[in-house]
């Protein structure tokens, strides 16, 4: 089964053929350069880019994939959540194309794609398992019982956790999106030079808060002279990502505790975070009988074969409810869209 995934739901315009669960081929035009100087992601530049980028995308997977638009199966698109406009040219294309074909479309959740994507490189990983997602605009503790059926155990009150290594990038004067740049500088640093606070640590429960976190950095900052901010930049960096990656892992640990799943999915593009990764399986190596696994770092970041996958899991799953017809700019994981 051949099933085209189009994802355009923020900054990247994505185009997936998976034959089943094996990707034929993935391709992704990402804005990052055209947003860059902003500091952070323009939502009528973003629209734009993704309609002259979108069929020229589509058209690069099929070719990839080596096979043409008639051969398709299926059709999966995000639906939501996302950028209004960003979201209306993936779903208008997608809706056309599908029409045209006289091919199924399945709408998909964004968030649902990012926490299935674990199970196109490993099958092993059954429901249910326990999934931390954390990206750009979502943190998110999740109970994933099966297809389409996911429980919200925690997320956060206020930024996402990659949020704020954006909003602290751009503090440091790195480039947007600025997570690979932080942990690339945090490499120079000493995490114990300046200590950040831990956010939430003392309150019970499973959600998160970043902001807090970024005030403090800016706070530190502020007290810098000139001549001591660029040799004290590596310190910060280090010190703040200690900070978040200590905050994710301890309340991942207590959904640990919690659910005591077989699985432990981390997923999003924070995943890709290397001290996130090697805290989360110090933290996994004491409780016993739990395995994790952490998508390849192409996978964890926006892309369309995790919106495929999500689209033919529904399928194979029995799922033919095409989901929502328009975009839904909020969509909360576990909820019918409105
Ligand atoms: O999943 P994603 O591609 O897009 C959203 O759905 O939001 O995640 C992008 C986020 C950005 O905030 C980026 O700074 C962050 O993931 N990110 C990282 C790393 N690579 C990407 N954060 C920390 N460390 C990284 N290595
Ligand atoms: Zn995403």
């Amino acid at each position: 089964m051949l099933t085209l995934g189009i994802e355009t739901s923020c900054d990247e315009t994505a185009a997936a053929i998976l034959e089943d669960r094996r990707i034929r081929s993935s391709i992704i035009a990402s804005q990052a350069d055209l947003h860059g100087p902003f500091g952070g992601v323009v939502p009528e530049l973003a629209s734009r880019s993704h309609v002259e980028a979108v069929d020229t995308v589509v058209r690069s997977a099929l070719e990839k994939a080596d096979c043409s638009a008639s051969d398709i199966d299926l059709v999966g698109v995000t639906a939501g959540p996302g950028l209004p406009g960003a979201l209306i040219v993936g779903v208008a294309f997608a809706r056309t194309l599908a029409w045209a074909l006289d091919k199924p479309l399945l709408a998909v959740n964004h968030l649902e794609g990012h926490i299935l994507a674990a199970r196109i490189e490993n099958e092993e990983i059954g429901f249910p398992y326990l999934a931390l997602l954390v990206s750009g605009g979502h943190t998110e503790l999740v109970n994933v019982r099966g297809v389409a059926d996911y429980e919200v155990l925690g997320r956060t009150r206020d930024d996402a956790a990659g949020e704020a290594f954006d909003k602290v990038g751009t503090l440091l004067g790195l480039h947007y999106p600025a997570g690979r740049e932080i942990e690339e500088l945090a490499r120079r640093g000493d995490p114990s030079r300046v200590k950040f606070p831990r956010p939430m640590a003392r309150k019970e429960g499973m959600d998160f808060s970043f902001s807090g976190l970024k005030t403090a950095v800016a706070v530190e900052l502020r007290r810098l002279s000139r001549e001591e901010l660029e040799s004290q930049k590596p310190h910060l960096a280090a010190g703040f990502q200690e900070a978040a990656v200590d905050a994710l892992s301890r309340k991942l640990e207590l959904a640990v505790d919690h659910l005591h799943p077989k699985w432990v999915v981390v997923c999003g593009g924070v995943a890709a975070n290397g001290r996130l990764r090697e805290k989360v399986r110090y933290m996994l190596n004491a409780v016993p009988g739990v395995k994790v696994h952490f998508p390849a770092p192409a996978l964890c970041t926006d892309n369309a074969a995790m919106i495929a996958y999500a689209a033919f899991e529904r399928w194979r799953a029995g799922r033919r409810e095409s989901g929502p017809s328009e975009p839904v700019p909020r969509w909360e994981l576990g909820q019918a869209a409105a």
